[in-house]
């Protein structure tokens, strides 16, 4: 008998007839990790049980986006089972897929059934392709109308899912009635990889059953079918094969209790095969069961032939147990191939099959794209509702490569995305962050969409990013530093434009650039006053217009999309509990502890109008303003002015109107895009302005300030390595409002008060410029009669306006090293009443020798010697007198990093002597008994 005609046979309309009903006992092993989808059920209409399998079945819609459900003509709905009266059709699109998800490392069997049962009416029977993710799996071809199309496939998932897409080859509508997914033991239907088991025909021979055999007779739902040939003859048994199913294959009991053998029982039992293509391969599955119990003259001994060739054997069939054999390689080669079972000469019995497999191989090696990127379109997909026919694998088969993408598919390596193209394509919000995972992406349009908030800055993290398109959009705030960067270093073809609010967009920021922009420009004519309140530095002073300036209120929390910055002063109070906590109080205004809606901690600067409560001041290092400059202070009340106040730094941009327009009276007008975010610096939360009422909002720093730990207010000793982390926070924060700042931000009060502390004991640098108040006297000149800072702190070397550059920090900063290293205050007054600076007393100090004496005792001796004293020489060279003989912050962190590389070299050394004793005391001691083993 050939397999071919038997198969063509298999799938005509016996399948759909109830399933082999026996009154056996069968021990059913459950559906576990079955998937039955009944495809076209409606999702509403819940699921289901089949009636004569037992088999659960539920809506294919959670796995498809496309297609239409519909139900078969009521000519053909005539003892169906449920599953086949509808079917779900796909009118659209050249592909659409199945997304399974399977278990990782399980091999699934995996049916799809195709009953046309005319069910759009047109009569017209359609051919299509099915694939297996991005490979070819089989082509379909409906027959007729109630005939049934089966084709199954044996799959490792090399992913932790599976893909099964119809494709469309333009020869009527594709569609599917069921898919199914079985998991089967990894042991079984071994194939190389890159291959899986197409199935060609899977046989119960020998049977007198016409109806077919699948769960919950066979536990992996194989749908076995009855072969005859006339060639043939039946061997039966009633009793039970295999009842401990003792092999991995587990054929079922009612199949392997019939077997076939050779009418001519001195002949062979033949099987043919036509390939008709010699290149395909196929392997053969036979399984084999004794029927007979055969007496001691009896034997039933044969070898298993392909085309005469021997492939296996012998082959003694065990009573009433099962064994399979297989080839273990594919038969391959021939356009026709016969399959004997050739008995032996000495053989008394003809030779027995049970029941036969035959798969051929499925090519699956082209691998499907890489898991994160096809995550990442799916996820893009679904934010943005792109409507294209994006399904299945988006980059291969190169044919259904997703329109808009470009991947890398060398065919060893798991293809890539390389390039998105999502331009024009009504997108709506935010730039998507699953673009982020992206990470080949060489090229990236979303230009000519609707796309709002900010440009991300993980654009600039993907560094294979060449082709960056984001013109005509609704974008807003500004394009990271790092873009604008690369852009300009001809690394990166940027373009923005046509984003109303977005700041500036690059020809302005590069404009900006270009202008030089250094240091205050004083633009304004007349006297103008800058009150600035602000994160310090450097701001253009532009005339006011008072319109423009109240035309620009309302716009604020637009500014700063969806998370809120901007409060109102009952939620400010409602924050502070009514003001109720104080954490300090400064040249500005209290700061008051606050909770906000989530839950953080935040500190509440309230800004007060001068007079300012400077005679409040509780830190020792904050000195009162005198009367004078208080004076000073609302005299430039009295003017009317607005401030621009802009920079760029690396991360982010923050732009900052502040504008006062009557007589003391302040006005505040935030305009913040975003804040500057550095690991070293305090992070503004919000801020609010109503009236009077305004102030800032800061994250929360739970241990205060450095002040106070080195006051020795504090019971716990900062370590000389902690001091050294700290100042390198510190030093950090400050390297970056210097040299991440485009113009430097100059901090004006370095000072221990201004250096806070985590709940870590991390070091971040607050109030950059905050408390700056800086006064010009006409446009042209900036007065140096008023000089904001902190006595103590402030750089002598005023003559150069030094104050105005980076230099007057580290001048401060120098003094800050010093207080850390001796615990002592800035300033002190000695026993003549005379005030004595710290850097005077630690060179005197120096010079007479007492080099110890200068180190805060209460380290007790517990740092390196030379850790100290190169912290020692960094200090003094930053309070060099001359400005120019200053070293930059970012020499005074890598300076500073030695430093404490050498203490924890030091640290290390000692700590490994500290391990051998712990790990001595570590030792389990036996507690039951009370005692010690090593106590005597
Ligand atoms: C089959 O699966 C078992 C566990 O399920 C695993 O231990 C074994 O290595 C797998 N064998 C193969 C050939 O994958
Ligand atoms: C099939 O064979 C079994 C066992 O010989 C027998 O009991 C049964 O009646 C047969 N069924 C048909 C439909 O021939
Ligand atoms: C049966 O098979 C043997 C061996 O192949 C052959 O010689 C014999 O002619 C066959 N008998 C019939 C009736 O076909
Ligand atoms: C293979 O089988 C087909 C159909 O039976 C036949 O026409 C053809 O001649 C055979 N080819 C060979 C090489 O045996
Ligand atoms: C049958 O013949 C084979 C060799 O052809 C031999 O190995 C085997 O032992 C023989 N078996 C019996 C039962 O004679
Ligand atoms: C995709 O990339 C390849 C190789 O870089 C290139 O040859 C091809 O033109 C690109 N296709 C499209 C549609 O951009």
């Amino acid at each position: 008998m050939r397999v071919n005609e038997m198969f063509k046979h298999f799938h005509l309309a016996t399948f759909l007839l109830v399933v082999y009903a026996l009154l056996i006992v069968v021990h059913s092993q459950g559906q576990t990790g079955f998937i039955s989808l009944d495809c076209g059920l409606p999702e509403n209409s819940g699921g289901f049980t089949e009636e004569s399998t037992q088999l659960d079945y539920i809506s294919d819609a959670p796995y498809i986006n496309g297609g239409e459900s519909n139900g078969i003509s009521a000519q053909y709905n005539v003892n169906l089972q449920r599953w086949a009266t509808t079917v779900r059709s796909f009118p659209d699109g050249t592909r659409n897929c199945y997304t399974i998800t399977t278990k990782k490392g399980t091999k699934y069997l995996i049916r799809a059934v195709f009953m046309y049962g005319n069910y759009d009416g047109k009569n017209s029977t359609p051919t299509f392709e099915l694939h297996l993710g991005p490979n070819f799996w089989d082509t379909v071809q409906i027959i007729d109308s109630p005939s049934s199309v089966v084709k199954e496939i044996i799959h490792f998932p090399l992913q932790n899912y599976v893909r099964v897409c119809l494709v469309n080859t333009g020869s009527g509508t594709p569609f599917i009635s069921a898919l199914e997914l079985r998991p089967l033991k990894n042991t079984t239907y071994i194939a190389p990889s890159g291959i899986s088991l197409g199935l060609i025909a899977r046989m119960d021979v020998g049977s007198n059953l016409t109806t077919l055999v699948r769960y919950p007779y066979d536990a992996f739902d194989r749908i076995w079918a009855r072969y005859i040939s006339d060639e043939w003859m039946d061997l039966t048994t009633s009793l039970t094969v295999d009842p401990q199913d003792h092999t991995d294959f587990q054929p079922p009991n009612v199949v392997m209790q019939n077997a076939a053998m050779p009418v001519n029982k001195s002949g062979p039992f033949r099987l043919e095969l036509n390939s008709g293509d010699t290149s395909i391969g196929y392997y053969l599955y036979m399984h084999f069961a004794e029927l007979q119990q055969l007496k001691a003259n009896e034997s039933r001994i044969f070898n298993i032939n392909v085309n005469g060739k021997h492939m296996y054997g012998p082959v003694i069939p065990s009573y009433l147990s099962s064994m399979t054999t297989y080839s273990t390689t594919p038969i391959t080669g021939s356009l026709n191939y016969t399959f004997t079972l050739d008995k032996f000469e000495n053989s008394t019995l003809p030779p027995i099959v049970n029941a036969i497999e035959i798969y051929n191989l499925v090519g699956v090696s082209q691998l499907e794209t890489d898991q994160d990127d096809v995550d990442a379109m799916t996820n893009i997909k679904a934010a943005y509702g792109v409507k294209r026919n994006w399904d299945g694998d988006p980059c291969v088969p190169i044919k259904y490569l997703w329109a808009g993408l470009n991947c890398t598919n060398d065919g060893s390596d798991a293809p890539r995305i390389t390039s998105l193209d999502l331009s024009s394509s009504g997108l709506t919000g935010e730039i998507n962050t699953n673009i982020s995972r992206l990470s080949m992406l060489v090229s990236l349009d979303l230009s000519n969409n609707s796309l709002t908030g900010t440009v991300p800055n993980f654009l600039s993290q993907l560094t294979n990013v060449k082709v960056l398109k984001l013109g005509n959009n609704k974008l807003t705030g500004s394009v990271p530093a790092e873009l604008i960067q690369k852009s300009n270093d001809g690394l990166l073809s940027l373009s923005v434009e046509g984003n109303q609010d977005l700041c500036a967009s690059t020809s302005l920021c590069k404009k900006k650039k270009k202008s030089n922009v250094v240091v205050p420009v004083v633009a304004s004519v007349g006297g103008l006053f800058a009150f600035l309140l602000v994160a310090g530095a450097v701001f253009i002073l532009v005339k006011t217009k008072k319109k423009h300036v109240s035309g620009n209120e309302e716009s604020d929390d637009q500014e700063f999309g969806t998370k809120k910055r901007k409060f109102t002063y009952a939620e400010v109070k409602g924050i502070t509990n009514n003001f109720t906590r104080v954490l300090g109080k400064g040249g500005f205004g209290t700061v008051y502890h606050g909770v906000v809606s989530d839950g953080t901690q935040v500190a509440v600067k309230v800004l007060s109008r001068p007079p300012v409560q400077a005679s409040h001041q509780q830190s020792r290092d904050e000195e009162s303003r005198t009367q004078e400059q208080v004076e000073q202070q609302n005299k430039q009340f009295e003017s009317e002015a607005r401030i621009h106040y802009s920079y760029l730094c690396t991360q982010n941009y923050w732009f900052i109107q502040i504008y006062e327009r009557k007589k003391t009276r302040v006005e505040l007008q935030v305009k913040l895009l975003m804040t500057v975010y550095h690991g070293n610096l305090t992070s503004l939360v919000g801020y609010f302005k109503e009236g009077t009422n305004m102030g800032l909002i800061y994250e929360y720093m739970a241990n205060g300030d450095l002040a106070l730990h080195l006051s020795g207010r504090q019971a716990n000793v900062l370590s000389w390595e902690k001091r050294l982390e700290i100042a390198i926070d510190a030093a950090q924060g400050l390297e970056y409002l210097h040299h991440g700042c485009k113009p430097p931000i100059i901090h004006r009060d370095v000072k221990t008060p201004n250096i806070l502390l985590n709940e870590n004991f991390r070091a971040k640098l607050a109030d950059f410029g905050l408390s700056r108040f800086f006064a010009a006297d006409n446009a042209t000149h900036v007065s140096t009669r008023f000089i904001a800072g902190t006595p103590g702190y402030l750089d002598p070397d005023i003559t150069n306006n030094s104050w105005l550059n980076e230099k007057s920090d580290v001048y401060s900063f120098g003094v800050v090293i010093l207080q850390i290293i001796t615990s002592r205050p800035a300033i002190t007054k000695t026993n003549d009443d005379e005030i004595a600076h710290i850097s005077n007393w630690v060179q005197s100090m120096v010079a007479n020798g007492d080099v110890k004496g200068i180190i805060d005792p209460r380290l007790q001796g517990d740092f390196d010697i030379n850790s100290v004293w190169k912290a020692v020489e960094i200090a003094m060279a930053c309070l060099s007198p001359t400005a120019a003989r200053r070293p930059n912050m970012s020499q005074v962190v890598i300076e500073l990093r030695e430093c404490l590389a050498s203490e924890l070299t030091r640290r290390n050394n000692s700590r490994m002597t500290t391990d051998s004793t712990d790990s001595f005391e570590d030792l389990p001691l036996n507690t039951t008994t009370g005692f010690s083993p090593l106590a005597r």
